[in-house]
């Protein structure tokens, strides 16, 4: 099939990118990408996009207009394009079968549902979004039941791989493209018409084909590897602390061995929000794939993937209970600043991000927060922390937050400073005239192992951090109290 337009149902994280970078690369093709939010289809019409990125800006600039579009019409899009990608949500279900652990298929359903409803000719429809496996098969026999005289459907499974923060960079250089697909002349045609779009710029060798099931298992696969390795960390993060070894030293050495390779070893608050790569989908899908193993009748692998999960809760919880025992056991009433609150730097995504957590357990105990992001608006922040699984009281919560428009501002007359995201700026930060705003003894907490503890002690900080007990070198330092 000669593909000339295509169209990218839902404008979200991987939509909006996914189908910049392709509008950029492939020139000849006609781009538009459709959301049912009015909100975020005119923002990415506007100068203020509605997700951050670095570098999607200019890209956006060079396309919008020429060959990429962003509409709501969604169904003259479909109707118009030769081969649909569908990009849409799949957060994790909230209740009934599967509650707090399968993906919610709804708005994969309701496209599929869109899809075969308008579509008047054939079209190769391609699985952006992450889903269990099998998803494909349901997605073609909702369309096929569906049907239209002289109208065929190839379903395609290409997951998407992309990390926030690094998005436009993840999708010009690719470890990999996973195309899975149909054996079938017609599903290999499929195949071989969505490998020409990415061919455009990506090395044959990195394109990758092979069955539908496989390419859908292989993201969850790779997300669960990734998450293995932060709780793996993590739990060794535990056991340093009660040591004195020192976590950063150990995931050096380990790193070392080429067998195990040393990304991805970094300890912190936990996953959903980590140092250096994306996270918002790590708890979602890793449940997803412990679902998945409970309904194939494997409880012993659904189990170990849990353990996963288990440990990131655990590590939150732990960094969460180390900030109350150092403030002497209560934090109720004091005044907390919380440094970052996207799930990690150089995004404004906020899904899953650990300072959620920590900021719940905190709440919990009657602590004032004052958060200070650069990326994150008030309105996301507040939606985030008044969740029903957050808090059943929101207005208790709009009394404890306080939202503030710098760090200095957060840290003034406060108790604590919580680094919860590893934003370049804070490290830069006037340490010293942030100590002298805060009330005494001053506690920094570095929930992302990115500042440099020993010259913080020299100004006087008590600070704690993860994976390492640190220890006040000069004794003559004014603090009387020892550290944890
Ligand atoms: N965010 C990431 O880093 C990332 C990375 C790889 C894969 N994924 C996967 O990609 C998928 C999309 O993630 P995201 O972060 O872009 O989500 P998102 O929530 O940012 O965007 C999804 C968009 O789809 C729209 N939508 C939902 N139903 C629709 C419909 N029927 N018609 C039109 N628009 C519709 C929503 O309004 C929303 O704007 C998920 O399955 C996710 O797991 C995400």
């Amino acid at each position: 099939m000669t593909l000339k337009k295509i169209c990218c149902v839902g404008a979200g994280y991987v939509g909006g990118p996914t189908c910049t970078v392709i509008a950029s690369k492939c020139p000849q093709l006609t781009v538009t990408v459709v959301d049912l939010s009015e909100t975020r289809i005119a923002q990415w019409n506007s100068e203020n996009l509605p997700i951050f990125e670095p570098g999607l800006y200019d890209l956006v600039k060079e396309c919008r207009g020429r060959n990429l579009f962003f509409s709501t019409n969604v169904k003259e899009a479909i109707v118009e394009a030769d081969l649909i990608f569908i990009c849409v949500n799949t957060p994790t279900k909230h209740f009934g079968k599967g509650k707090g652990r399968a993906a919610d298929l709804k708005y994969i359903e309701s496209a599929a549902r869109m899809i075969a409803e308008v579509s008047q000719n054939s079209k190769i429809v391609v699985e952006k979004s992450t889903v269990p496996v099998k998803a494909a098969e349901s997605i073609t026999n909702i369309m096929r039941a569906n049907i239209k005289p002289g109208v065929q459907y190839q379903v395609l499974s290409n997951p998407e791989f992309l990390a926030e923060g690094t998005a436009v960079n993840d999708l010009i250089y690719p470890d990999r493209v996973l195309i899975g697909g149909d054996p079938s002349p017609l599903g290999q045609e499929a195949i071989q018409s969505l490998r020409w779009i990415y061919e455009h710029w990506v090395p044959q060798d990195k394109i990758i084909t092979m069955n539908t099931w496989s390419s859908e298992l292989s993201k969850l696969a790779a997300n669960a590897f990734l998450a293995q390795r932060i709780s793996s960390i993590n739990a060794m993060s535990a056991i340093c602390e009660m040591t004195g070894a020192d976590v950063s030293e150990v995931a050096n050495a380990v790193g070392r061995d080429t067998r195990i390779g040393n990304k991805f070893l970094k300890a912190s608050v936990g996953f959903g929000g980590f140092s250096g790569f994306g996270g918002s989908c790590f708890q979602k899908d890793v449940l997803n794939l412990v679902y998945l193993c409970e309904c194939l009748n494997l409880p012993e692998v659904a189990e170990y993937w849990q353990q996963v999960i288990n440990i990131n809760d655990y590590q939150r919880r732990r960094f969460a209970n180390k900030i109350i025992e150092s403030l002497f056991n209560t934090v109720t009433n004091k005044k907390i600043a919380i440094f970052g609150f996207a799930f990690k730097k150089d995004t404004g995504d906020t899904r899953e991000s650990a300072a959620i957590y920590v900021s719940k357990y905190l709440m919990e105990e009657g602590a004032c927060l004052r958060i200070y992001d650069p990326k994150v608006e008030e309105a996301q922040l507040m939606s985030e922390l008044t969740q029903p699984s957050i808090t059943d009281d929101p207005d208790k919560v709009k009394e404890l937050v306080t939202i503030c428009k710098d760090p200095y501002q957060a840290a003034q007359n406060a108790h604590a400073v919580v680094i919860c995201t590893e934003w370049d700026e804070f490290i830069a930060l006037d340490y010293q005239g942030i100590y002298k705003s805060m009330l005494k003894p001053a506690f920094l907490f570095d929930g992302r192992l990115i500042l440099k503890h020993q010259e913080l002690l020299d100004i006087g900080f008590h600070v704690v951090t993860i994976g390492k007990k640190l220890q006040r070198s000069n004794v003559h330092r004014p603090i009387a109290t020892s550290l944890q």
